[in-house]
């Protein structure tokens, strides 16, 4: 027998050991974390420009570049255009620019104009989508260069070129203004441009042109598409984590996540390349994500890079790689002061410079930032070790309130793992980051994983996690490890699985929990199982509630308690291929009501959601009727929550 093998008999062994010790038990309880299932959102699979952020124009500030893509330039993704008999010149330029954050813009010198005009075009991400009847708030930068003021001509065309909205505005500052324009479209497209076009003869500059759906989430000024982030608010999660994975510690340390370059107008952003291959335009940023936190109710937990770059810099792609730089040392000062400016910005009061600028953006009352993580999935090297042990030290004595959460590798076990693990002890770092992508069988077989881990030890943050497929099978095998969570909500403090959003045809991971394109969204089998979690979670634990057959371990389940409404709430998750019979005792509970609230997610094994079908696998609901002594047959392939009613 190799080791493999056996190694997973052994698991499940034990596996039928906790089942069957567990099943006729004496019923006892534990808190566990109230903060247990949350988000994970990084600008991967352009889940930020291109997806959540509603922004439609696409390289709105001329800042793309052969960094981003090797393709790539200021002027990708934008079109010259010269309709009629008109003729000039366009060009990137840098030189006084709005914000040298923001180096590059065009210049349109508009030689003649005879039917038309002398302009740019944008396709948006792959079209612009657009509804009639609906507003569109367009904004530009524009400087006039020559002498006389210039008109300009903004419309929204559809892909024969016909104009479905259109308003015009006149420059006539020398100096830098910003422009607004509402267009109202008078027809559907999906696939529709936006034609900025000079119809004087002269010469200007133009930049940050940006084009938002008048209706965002929470109509948030720059805000969030809303049916994706309706789909986030959903799930009720209990915090965000963001901006990232790899893109936090990025690809180089010049291109590492800071914080201070993703505030303020947009215009004065710091866009730079993402390490995913494309380009962070930094629209969503700090304060947008701390926002959308604050309007969902879920807490935030910015990660910020512990001084050093992804040890996969240079694109090697493998765990292990060498790529890691770190910050200076004699610049480490500076790095800690940006932490702690961060939880100023934060949770400072208005009269501190930071806590100002927040306040300037619009958000006097603190975000109350309770979480920081420090480092993503980092090669514990000496360089690593060093940096993180001054950032983690400096804010714990500074700031005790907060609550730091460390790194230990980009697997469940191996090198980093270790060394991470025994840094975290160390230092007694409060809680640390796992992170596994894994096949299903590896989820429903290390179910026991948690119940081993040291209760003395630091806590668990399982900051991703998923199993490789997007099928029921997947999102099955998730739940039943889900529920491992919950057993051991005592010390995994948070879990979010990764990575969350995946734009159809942009997608560099291929698991992922909601796919969507410009106008349609597909939310996974493996959504619904974190939905089902997560709007049904508990801060009180319960053994002993369901005992369920010994001798086959392909049922799991979990009770826990909210102890807000003093709902109790079961899960029943059956990876077999077989219905499995579950007896339920609430015996310990003084009064239960009699008709329970079911939720069921169900299907074959390899049954998935598609553009074409989004809704093939989703949760169904009814009412079930319970007594203090149940029978429960979870049919195969399935989840199950019961959601019972004590008062
Ligand atoms: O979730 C996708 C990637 O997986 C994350 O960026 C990284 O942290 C992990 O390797």
């Amino acid at each position: 027998m190799n080791k493999k093998i056996r190694r997973k008999l052994s698991v499940m062994a034990g596996l039928f050991i906790a089942l069957s010790s567990t099943a006729w038990g004496q019923t006892t309880s534990k808190p566990i974390s109230s903060d247990l299932f949350g988000l994970f959102f990084e600008d991967i699979n352009y889940s930020a420009d291109g997806g959540l952020y509603a922004e439609l124009v696409q390289n709105r500030s001329f800042e793309y570049s052969p960094t981003d893509h090797k393709d790539w330039h200021p002027f990708s993704f934008w079109e010259y255009v010269t309709p009629g008999f008109s003729y000039g010149s366009i060009n990137v330029e840098t030189n006084a620019p709005i914000h040298p954050n923001n180096p590059h813009y065009i210049t349109l010198d508009i030689e003649h104009v005879n039917n038309g005009g002398v302009g740019i075009k944008n396709k948006g991400f792959n079209g612009i989508a657009i509804k009639a009847g609906e507003k569109y708030n367009l904004s530009v930068f524009s400087r006039l260069i020559s002498a006389e003021p210039i008109t300009i001509l903004i419309s929204l065309q559809n892909d024969k070129g016909d104009i479905i909205a259109y308003d015009s505005l006149s420059v006539s500052s020398q100096k830098w203004e910003k422009y607004t324009k509402r267009l109202i479209a008078k027809q559907d497209c999906n696939n529709a441009s936006l034609v900025i076009l000079g119809t004087t003869e002269g010469k200007i500059a133009l930049d940050v042109i940006s084009l938002f759906p008048e209706k965002t989430f929470k109509n948030r000024s720059n805000g969030l598409r809303i049916d994706l982030a309706q789909l986030l608010a959903d799930i009720k999660p209990k915090f965000i984590r963001f901006p990232g994975g790899c893109l936090v510690h990025g690809d180089g340390v010049g291109n590492m996540y800071r914080w201070k370059k993703t505030i303020g107008p947009i215009e004065q952003r710091a866009e730079q390349k993402n390490i995913w291959g494309y380009h962070q335009s930094m629209g969503l940023g700090y304060f947008e994500y701390f926002q959308f936190c604050e309007d969902i109710g879920a807490k935030p937990l910015p990660v910020l890079p512990a001084a050093v770059s992804c040890q996969n810099s240079g694109g090697t792609w493998r765990i292990g790689g060498t790529g890691q730089k770190a910050i200076p040392m004699d610049e480490m000062q500076e790095y800690i002061q940006e932490v702690f400016d961060l939880i100023e910005w934060a949770n400072g009061p208005t009269t501190s410079t930071w806590g100002a600028k927040r306040a300037a953006a619009g958000h006097p009352a603190p975000f109350n930032l309770q979480y920081i993580g420090i480092g993503n999935e980092d090669k514990i090297t000496p360089d690593f070790e060093e940096r993180f042990k001054l950032i983690y030290e400096a804010v714990k004595a500074k700031h005790p309130e907060i609550t730091i959460i460390g790194t230990v590798g980009p697997a469940f076990e191996g090198d980093d793992y270790n060394k991470g693990w025994k840094l975290a002890n160390n230092l007694k770092i409060p809680i640390v980051d796992e992170h596994y992508y894994c096949g299903p069988e590896w989820f429903i077989n290390n179910q026991l994983r948690y119940d081993k881990y040291n209760r003395n030890a630091s806590k668990v943050y399982l900051g991703e996690y998923a199993s490789w497929g997007n099928k029921v099978y997947n999102a099955i095998a998730e739940a039943a490890y889900m529920t491992s969570l919950e057993r051991n909500g005592d010390i995994v403090k948070m879990a979010s699985y990764a990575p969350l959003l995946a734009k159809k045809d942009f997608t560099q991971w291929k698991t992922d929990m909601i796919f969507f394109d410009n106008t349609k969204i597909c939310p996974t089998p493996n959504y619904y199982v974190q939905k089902m979690f997560s709007t049904n979670q508990g801060d009180i634990y319960y053994h002993n509630v369901i005992a369920t057959n010994a001798n086959d371990s392909t049922l799991a389940s979990s009770c826990v308690q909210d102890s807000k409404t003093g709902d109790i709430i079961l899960k029943l998750v059956n990876v077999g291929k077989k219905e499995n019979p579950a007896k339920i005792n609430l015996s310990k509970f003084k009064k239960v009501l009699p008709t329970a609230q079911l939720i069921l997610l169900i299907g074959e094994a390899d049954a998935e959601n598609t553009f074409d079908n989004p809704n093939n696998i989703i949760p169904i609901l009814s009412s079930y009727k319970i007594k203090k002594s149940f029978e429960y047959i979870a049919p195969p392939m399935s989840l199950t929550v019961i959601r019972i009613k004590t008062k």
